[in-house]
């Protein structure tokens, strides 16, 4: 039996849930239920798009450029940024955003919850290389909800008997009509690292809206965040806990372009960025034999 007909007989629920091989190799398990469709890729458990069927497009984005491919992150879903965020912290080899969102996941068990959403439950695997860049005692593992809401819970549990610290995020590529008709709030009076031009602490006023390149953390904050959308006439909603840090990110014309998988001609303008975080000053500290969770709800509310 191929791996793919080993999952679908041992995974696979009709009418929820199924497993094909991408042309690169990796697996993608394909869900459908009577409220929503989404792709994950069990690499990185990575998240690729997901759609409510009261959407004509999807909430999730996932790149027309994305590349799926052993060893690579994929442009767009919901990466997996894990055990750091951003660059590490001493060693400039080690892969932005951590190795999570790049290493094999195994599943470990799928179901229905009672309300009909599909669920996914799947384990980073630990091998040489994960433990030579993270050399502590602990397993992560992501549940996945799929239904009118999309719930994604990161579990990061020390089964040492050492404290470690994490950096994390749920680093969510939320599809939009366009980058210059939308506004961000939830974020207003908080303060954020301007990583655009150097790293200034600056505090939000108002709503966001987008004019030029933005990458900001904005820390100490919990709050709930609404992507108001006047082009496709709906509001995202991105409700979040075990995350003080909230990542808003687009990167505009001339750092699409050197990213080359943005989907041409201008994919970036269809896409925002809203990640749930811990982040600089919002490291998290998980003792031993203790569970840290980051948990996000994602809900698209349609307006008239
Ligand atoms: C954001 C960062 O979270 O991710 C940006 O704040 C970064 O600085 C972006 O460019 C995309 O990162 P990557 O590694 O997926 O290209």
């Amino acid at each position: 039996m191929s791996t793919v007909q080993m999952l679908n007989a041992q995974f696979g629920i009709d009418g929820h849930l199924s497993f094909n091989e991408d042309a690169s190799g990796l697996i993608i398990a394909m869900i459908e239920n009577s409220s929503a469709k989404a792709a994950l890729c069990l690499q990185g458990g990575h998240l690729m798009t997901w759609q409510p069927v009261d959407q004509s497009v999807p909430v999730v984005w996932l790149s027309r450029d994305a590349k799926v491919a052993a060893g690579k992150s994929i442009r767009g879903g919901a990466p997996v940024c894990w055990p750091w965020f951003g660059a590490h912290a001493s060693e400039s080899s080690f892969p932005g955003h951590g190795f999570a969102r790049t290493v094999p996941w195994r599943l470990l068990e799928t179901g229905v919850e009672p309300g009909g959403a599909t669920r996914l439950r799947l384990r980073l695997e630990n091998s040489e290389k994960t433990l030579a860049q993270w050399p502590h005692a602990c397993q992560l593992d992501l549940n996945i909800y799929v239904g009118e809401t999309l719930r994604m819970e990161l579990v990061t549990e020390n089964t040492g008997s050492e404290a470690f610290v994490i950096g994390e995020a749920l680093h969510t590529y939320f599809q939009i009509g366009d980058i210059g008709a939308v506004r961000v709030s939830g974020l207003e009076g908080c303060e954020y690292w301007d990583k655009v031009g150097g790293s200034n602490l600056r505090r939000q006023t108002g709503s966001i809206a987008f004019a030029e390149e933005t990458d900001r953390v904005y820390i100490n904050t919990a709050a709930e965040c609404v992507i108001e959308d006047e082009r496709l006439k709906r509001r995202i909603h991105v409700s979040k806990s075990g995350s003080q840090s909230t990542v808003v990110w687009t990167p505009w014309v001339e750092k699409a372009e050197k990213m080359g998988d943005m989907g041409q001609p201008d994919g970036w303008r269809e896409m925002v960025c809203v990640e749930s975080a811990n982040a600089l000053e919002n490291l998290v500290t998980v003792a031993p034999g203790t569970c840290h969770s980051l948990v996000v709800e994602y809900r698209a509310v349609n307006i008239a």
